[in-house]
């Protein structure tokens, strides 16, 4: 495996020149569109946090190991989707709070945890799982430290007070329940949501998940790749098309952890429908993709001679970047025949 690597690793640099990767500075803090919060006060959200959007961005730079003027385009794309994810969770949770009339000070409070709700997911990146599994009680710590800073400031037109911070580290510390972190944790549940804002928080990370995004995770691993290998050769139908099935219909013994299962954990009821009609689009997507041979046709580009997708097949044919952005062309072709709002396919890009 570490010859395959570093024959990878070649094969990119030598592929660099060719294939120019346009890159996004992790400093452009990414701005969240939806329909019913609506663009302009996603914007005015954005400006109000935007010191604690910096404090945060700070935060992963510094545990990541990501220096000032350096370039490292695994460090920077380990911020850029985690931020790109925030966005989302942002934006979804910010709907939430609306619908769910918040009084203001409820909504300072939501707003911030849910912006820091992963502040600890880049802490100890050696032990992916290890700080995967621990990462609300890091977003904990982090946060007594960060908000301690801000009280007496106001965010917004809300003064920040003392007794905000316990309910924000609440909040963080109770949206780990999604059912793939209760499969790595044995079965054992996590803390429970109980006040509206630990449920908004909660919901607003599962309804961020409920899109394509794991199939990045599948096709850059490679215990996932052999994985879906396998289940492509049994079940006779294209790696491709069996990582998107894993994705979207996985289950692990007793644990539901597919996209389709999402309704069935959220907990509020904007939510409940609210995800219901996401995944239906997600699935609508994926079928029209496999009628359209989309997998197939990816595949194709991306295997090798005989046919398979491996690590080295997909960095001989221009790498793992290029083939998310060939799957996400994919995605959007089929959600502009499904007409479905380009402001919604957005959050389901991998
Ligand atoms: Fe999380
Ligand atoms: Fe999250």
């Amino acid at each position: 495996m570490i010859i395959i690597n570093k024959i990878i690793n070649m094969v990119n640099e030598l592929i660099k020149p060719i294939t120019p990767e346009k890159k996004t500075d992790p400093a452009e803090q990414k701005k969240p569109e939806t329909n019913e919060v609506g663009q302009s006060n996603m914007e005015k959200i954005n400006e109000d946090f935007q010191e604690l959007l910096d404090i945060r961005l700070a935060k992963y730079k510094e545990d990541i190991g990501l220096k000032e003027n350096e370039s490292d385009p695994a460090k920077e794309a380990a911020i850029n989707n985690l931020e790109t994810h925030n966005g989302i969770v942002l934006g979804y949770g910010a709907e939430l709070a609306e619908e769910m009339n918040l009084s203001d000070e409820d909504k300072t409070v939501v707003l911030t945890a849910l912006m820091l709700h992963d502040i600890g997911k880049l802490n100890n990146p050696g032990d992916s799982f290890g700080t995967l599994k621990n990462h609300h009680r890091i977003g904990e710590e982090y946060t007594e430290e960060i908000m301690q800073e801000f009280v007496g400031k106001k965010i917004g037109e809300i003064v920040i007070t003392e007794e905000m911070i316990p309910r924000i580290k609440q909040a963080i510390a109770r949206h780990m329940n999604h059912p793939f972190m209760v499969m790595l944790n044995k079965g054992e549940r996590y803390p429970e949501p109980e006040t509206d804002i630990d449920k908004i928080v909660f919901d607003a990370d599962m309804m961020a998940n409920a899109g394509f995004k794991n199939v990045a995770f599948r096709i850059t691993g490679d215990k996932f790749l052999e994985e879906d290998a396998a289940t492509a050769e049994k079940k006779n139908i294209s790696h491709i098309e069996a990582t998107f099935d894993n994705v979207l219909e996985g289950v692990v013994g007793s644990f539901r952890i597919g996209v389709k299962y999402l309704p069935e954990a959220v907990l509020t009821e904007p939510s409940k429908s609210k995800t219901s009609e996401i995944v239906a689009q997600v699935l609508q997507i994926r079928d029209l993709m496999k009628d359209n041979d989309a997998f197939q046709n990816i595949q194709s580009q991306f295997a090798d001679d005989e046919g398979k997708l491996t690590a080295l097949s997909i960095a001989m044919k221009g790498g793992a970047d290029i083939l998310k952005k060939r799957i996400n062309e994919e995605i959007q072709k089929a959600a502009i025949k499904l007409k479905i709002d380009s402001k919604v396919t957005k959050n389901f890009l991998i």
